[in-house]
């Protein structure tokens, strides 16, 4: 990995409590010019030194996604150089191949965002089938509405991560949302939950407590889920990735889960976990060493499954 560059609009949503999607095209077509130049400057290299071109074209908003793939498309065009569209959670998924050894298959992933959670067996590169999924919100949406409801600004997973650190979690008690034998998830009871513990305690709420019961709550449904796909899957490893990837509770958790059952366990260094170009180039190299490209009629896609089901 030469660079790694990336553009947050993290202030910009702070101003909004979240992602206004036309402030946030925007910002993308102020920020596309300076950060290929940044790309390029941190990594020494030269425009005409660049091979192929990868973007994510899906699925995603669609002004922020069509900034990235007309820059890609332009750039193809000028250097006559192969131009590659790749899925965004393909490239959480391909995350951890950076890592110095590569998670054998077949493996189960974790796919943990702001808009997915997923579990899916990757049974060689390309080769995915889905394993359980939510069936209303994601795990980054429940830590994001969770902080919001608790007062702990915008984004939601660092602020409960932060304040649970001080936190006991065993104060509240909060809904795992579906029960039973199963490899999907509902995170939105636990929203309602943690509506009705705000209304109810009031000024009582010791909201680092609360704060570690969601933390607590969200992190156990992941793990106990994983580790049932991962031997219902007879899956030898796991992966971690995905925005919510970076909480370090999860990652200790999930690590001890998979050491109990035997599996290796592989997640990527934290700036890898949150939304990156280097995960989209990892899977673009995979995609391109089979040859395949894309042409020029490619397009943003808004909602596109990565295991078509
Ligand atoms: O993958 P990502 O960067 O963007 C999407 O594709 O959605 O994931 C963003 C999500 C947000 O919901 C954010 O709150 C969550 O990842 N997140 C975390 C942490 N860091 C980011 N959630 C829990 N703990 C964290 N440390
Ligand atoms: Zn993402």
């Amino acid at each position: 990995m030469l660079a790694n560059s990336v553009a947050s609009q993290i202030d910009l949503h702070q101003r909004w409590g979240g992602v206004v999607p036309e402030a946030a095209a925007r910002a993308h077509v102020e920020a596309i010019v300076p950060m290929i130049s940044e790309a390029l400057l941190s990594s020494r290299i030269a425009l005409n030194d660049i091979r192929a071109v990868a973007v994510t074209n899906r699925p995603g908003l669609i002004g922020a996604l069509s900034v990235g793939v007309t820059a890609a498309k332009a750039m193809a065009f000028r250097l006559n150089i192969p131009l590659l569209g790749v899925h965004h959670l393909e490239g959480h998924l391909c995350s951890p191949y950076c890592l110095p050894e590569v998670p054998p298959f077949p493996h189960v992933s974790l796919v943990v965002s702001g808009g997915h959670t997923e579990l899916v067996l990757v049974e060689g590169f390309g080769q995915y089938r889905l394993l359980g999924e939510t069936i209303d919100d994601a795990a980054g949406e429940a830590f994001d509405k969770g902080a919001r409801l608790l007062g702990l600004g915008y984004p939601g997973g660092v602020a409960i991560q932060e304040s649970a650190l001080r936190g006991n979690s065993k104060t509240y008690s909060l809904p795992k949302g579906l029960s039973g034998d199963t490899t999907n998830f509902s995170f939105s009871g636990l929203k309602t939950a943690m509506l009705r513990l705000v209304e109810k305690e009031g000024s009582s709420l010791v909201v680092p407590d609360a704060a570690a019961a969601l933390q607590e709550t969200i992190t156990g449904v992941l793990c106990e889920r994983a580790i049932r796909a991962a031997e219902d899957a007879n899956a030898v490893a796991m992966t971690l990735v995905g925005g919510v990837a970076a909480n370090l509770r999860l990652r200790k958790r999930l690590a001890q889960a998979c050491e109990r059952a035997g599996l290796a366990f592989f997640t990527p260094p934290i700036n890898l976990c949150t939304d990156n170009a280097a995960m989209i180039g990892i899977a673009a190299s995979w995609r391109l060493a089979i040859g395949e490209t894309s042409d020029m009629s490619l397009e943003p896609i808004a909602n596109s499954d990565l295991v078509p089901k």
